[in-house]
C-alpha cells in the first residue's frame, strides 16, 4: 500500500554551465556579511575559489576551509565562532558532500547556545538557521537538496545523520563542469553513492509502481553512463546525467508514499566513524553482503532487483538463483568501475567487528524494512571481511 505523504523542497536549483552568474544576485537578499566554508583546497586548484570572489566583488568574505571528508563537528564549532564574532549574514558551501553537511550544522548551530553535537544527537531540535547555499563539486549525497547531514566526532568515534526542515540550501548551483575535476576514485566513489541510495529507497515495503519504474530507470541509467565518465571525465553531458542523478537519488522524490531501508547506510557509518574510510568505499562493500543477508526474507523483491534492475536472465532459474545472480552482477559491476567489495581491500580485519555493530545498532530500528539485530549486523560484516 502507499502511504501518506507530504513532499516540500524548497531548494532552488540552478543547474548547467554557467550559473554561477547568478551567485550575488541570489545571496544579496540576504546581506553583505559572507561566511565562504571549503574543503582540503579543491576549489582552489580548478579556479573555483578565484571565481567566487570574482562574482561577490560587492560583499564582505570571510572563509573558513579544511572541512574533512566525513566532517567534523570541531569544524562546525569553529566556523560558529567566526559567525557569531563578524555578525555573518550569509554562508556558502564549495565543495562536496561533507562540506555541504557542515554548513548545514553550522547553519543552525549559530542560533544555538550549546554545543552542535547536541543538534546532531538529537537533543536539541533547531528553531532558527542562518541561512545557506552551496556550490556543488561533486556529485554524490544528494545533500545539496535535501535536508540531511552527516557529522563525525573524533572524540567518541561517532558518526551520525540528522536533520531538519531547517537544514536545506536556500539555492545549490549544480554547474558539472566544476565535477571535471573529481579524481576517477571520487568519481566512481560518487557513483556508488548515488546508486545505494536509489537502492535503500527501492527495498521499501510499499512497492510503490510509480517509485519502482523511477528507481529501476535511474539505476540503469547511472549504470550506463559511469563507465563513460571513467574514459570521458571532461564530457559534460556525461557529467551532467551523473549529477542529476545524484540529486534526484536524495531529494526524496524516489520516496514519495514509501519508506526505504536504510539499513546498509546505518551499517556503514558505523564502519566509517571507526575507520575513516570513504562512504562510499564502505557501501560497495557492504551493501551486497546485506543484499545477500535479506535474499531469504524477500526473495520476490530481490528477484524484482535482480530482473528490472541487473538484466539477469530469469530462464530456468529459481527466484533464489535469480536474486543471487542480481546482487553479484551488482557486486562485479562496481568492482569493475575499481570499487572495494572487501573490507580487507581497506585496511579493516575482524578486530572492531563487534564495536562497529553496536555503533550500528544504537538506535531505536535499524533496517526499516528489514529489521536487523546486532548479531545480524556481525554476520554482514564477517562476510563483508
Ligand atoms: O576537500 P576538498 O579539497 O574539496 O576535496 C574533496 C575531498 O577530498 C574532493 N573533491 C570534491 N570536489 C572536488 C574534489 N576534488 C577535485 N575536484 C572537485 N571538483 O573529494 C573528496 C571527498 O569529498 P566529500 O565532500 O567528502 O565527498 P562526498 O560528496 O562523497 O561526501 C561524503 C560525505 O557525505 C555524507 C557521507 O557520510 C560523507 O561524510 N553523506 C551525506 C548525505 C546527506 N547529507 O544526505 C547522505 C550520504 O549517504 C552520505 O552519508
Ligand atoms: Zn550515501
Amino acid at each position: 500500500m502507499i502511504n501518506n505523504f507530504i513532499y516540500r523542497n524548497p531548494t532552488k536549483i540552478l543547474f548547467g554551465k554557467g550559473q554561477i552568474k547568478h551567485l550575488s544576485k541570489e545571496i544579496s537578499t540576504y546581506g553583505k556579511k559572507i561566511l565562504l566554508l571549503y574543503g582540503g583546497g579543491s576549489i582552489k586548484k580548478n579556479g573555483l575559489y578565484d571565481e567566487i570572489y570574482s562574482q561577490l566583488k560587492d560583499f564582505e568574505i570571510f572563509e573558513l576551509g579544511g572541512v574533512e571528508p566525513n566532517p567534523r563537528v570541531s569544524t562546525a564549532r569553529k566556523a560558529i565562532e567566526i559567525i557569531r564574532k563578524n555578525n555573518i549574514d550569509f554562508l556558502l558551501a564549495a565543495g562536496g558532500g561533507s562540506t555541504v553537511d557542515c554548513a548545514k550544522l553550522i547553519s543552525v548551530g549559530t542560533y544555538y547556545d550549546g554545543d552542535p553535537w547536541d543538534i546532531v544527537k538529537k537533543k536539541y531540535f533547531p528553531e532558527k538557521a542562518l541561512p545557506f547555499g552551496d556550490i556543488l563539486t561533486l556529485a554524490a549525497t544528494g545533500s545539496e537538496m535535501n535536508p540531511g547531514s552527516v557529522i563525525t566526532n573524533i572524540e567518541t568515534e561517532e558518526k551520525i545523520g540528522w536533520s531538519s526542515p531547517l537544514a536545506y540550501p536556500k539555492f545549490s548551483i549544480l554547474d558539472p563542469v566544476y565535477t571535471f575535476t573529481v579524481p576517477l576514485s571520487q568519481t566512481v566513489n560518487g557513483i556508488v553513492d548515488t546508486m545505494s541510495h536509489m537502492i535503500e529507497q527501492y527495498f521499501n515495503a510499499e512497492h510503490n509502481p510509480v517509485m519502482d519504474g523511477l528507481i529501476e530507470s535511474s539505476l540503469k541509467t547511472v549504470m550506463k553512463y559511469a563507465p563513460l565518465v571513467l574514459e570521458s571525465p571532461h564530457n559534460y553531458d556525461i557529467r551532467a546525467v551523473l549529477m542529476m542523478s545524484a540529486t534526484i537519488g536524495l531529494n526524496y522524490s524516489l520516496s514519495w508514499g514509501t519508506m526505504g531501508d536504510w539499513a546498509t547506510h546505518g551499517i556503514e557509518h558505523a564502519v566509517s566513524a571507526v575507520y575513516d574510510i570513504a562512504h562510499a568505499e564502505g557501501l560497495s562493500i557492504i551493501m551486497p553482503n546485506w543484499l545477500l543477508y535479506i535474499l531469504p526474507k524477500d526473495i520476490l523483491r530481490v528477484k524484482q532487483f535482480a530482473i528490472n534492475v541487473m538484466d539477469v536472465n530469469p530462464e530456468e532459474k529459481s527466484d533464489e538463483e535469480i536474486g543471487k545472480e542480481g546482487i553479484l552482477k551488482l557486486q562485479s559491476y562496481w568492482k569493475s568501475l575499481g570499487a572495494p567489495t572487501h573490507l580487507s581491500e581497506v585496511g579493516i580485519d575482524s578486530t572492531n567487528i563487534k564495536k562497529m555493530a553496536e555503533i550500528a545498532t544504537d538506535r531505536p530500528v535499524l533496517g526499516s524494512v528489514y529489521n536487523l539485530t546486532k548479531n545480524d549486523v556481525i554476520n554482514i560484516l564477517k562476510s563483508s571481511l
